[in-house]
């Protein structure tokens, strides 16, 4: 019961990390809300975590617009009076081309979920955190927020903003006992990255891929969701503006 009734939002909370994160906060006592622009799949969310004897809630938004985003976190101020933690983790793939290539609407649309979404987030969710004096945001961010990806232009540009914006926002609400880290996984497999789905349309990419990480195999769900309780957690209170990979070593 590690967190016992703090409240936690989790973004993206419909698939994949988000998904598992906010499954996990529930299990060690957290009220989560879970948000997703597919209301389908955030409510099986909180029905499983339910089912599983949890306390959870759905609240629609797409990151990407402002003022849907500053309604999520009004709701969440009405609701419960607080935010403990919120994790901004909604994100796109985007296309896959090459820099020259790479289609405008698909920059601007990666641009704005992936790194305005997290600026919209913590810009929301500051004034709550300022107001109940401290809290813990963790971004989203991938090794594409590290270094470069071939084929992934907006992605990795979106993702070297969320750590820039993690970064700076921990310099400036550190004296505030607010928290701020950024999240950087190497390919994990969820519905964003499925390594057979990939098998299908580019033949040998994924063991090209596997090859490159020295621990030789993609990250489990389970072992983003775990740095992100940690992160999260009490036994983490001396670290802010951190970007984190969780990456077999790639980035070593
Ligand atoms: N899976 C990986 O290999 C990997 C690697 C590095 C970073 N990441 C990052 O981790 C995060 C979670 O990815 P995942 O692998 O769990 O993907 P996923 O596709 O399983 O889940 C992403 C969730 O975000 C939601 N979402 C997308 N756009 C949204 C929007 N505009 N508003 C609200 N919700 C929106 C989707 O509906 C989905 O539920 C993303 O930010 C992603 O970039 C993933």
């Amino acid at each position: 019961m590690e967190f016992k009734d703090k409240v936690v939002l989790i973004t993206g909370g419909a698939s994949g990390i988000g998904k598992a994160s906010a499954v996990a906060f529930a299990a060690k006592g957290a009220n989560v809300i879970v948000s997703d622009y597919n209301a389908k799949g955030g409510k099986t969310t909180v029905d499983s975590i339910k089912k599983a004897g949890g306390q959870a809630s759905f609240i629609s938004c797409n990151v990407g617009d402002a003022d849907q985003v500053q309604q999520l976190m009004d709701q969440i101020k009405s609701d419960f009076e607080r935010l403990d933690i919120a994790i901004n983790n909604a994100g796109i793939p985007g296309a896959s081309a090459r820099t020259h290539e790479y289609p405008l609407d698909d920059w601007d649309k990666v641009m704005r979920i992936n790194a305005s979404g997290v600026f919209y987030g913590m810009k929301a969710q500051l004034p709550i955190m300022l107001e109940q004096g401290g809290g813990v945001i963790i971004n989203t961010a991938s090794i594409a927020g590290l270094k470069g990806l071939p084929n992934s232009l907006a992605y990795t540009a979106s993702k070297h903003a969320v750590v820039g914006m993690t970064k700076t926002a921990a310099m400036e609400y550190g004296k505030k006992n607010i928290r701020i880290n950024a999240l950087c996984p190497v390919f994990t497999v969820t519905p964003l990255f499925n390594p057979d789905a990939i098998e299908k349309v580019a033949a040998g990419i994924p063991d090209k891929l596997k090859a490159g990480i020295p621990l030789k195999r993609f990250a489990k769900v389970q072992e983003q969701v775990d740095a992100i309780l940690w992160l999260a957690s009490d036994k983490a209170t001396f670290v802010t503006g951190l970007a984190l990979p969780i990456d077999g070593g790639l980035t070593a």
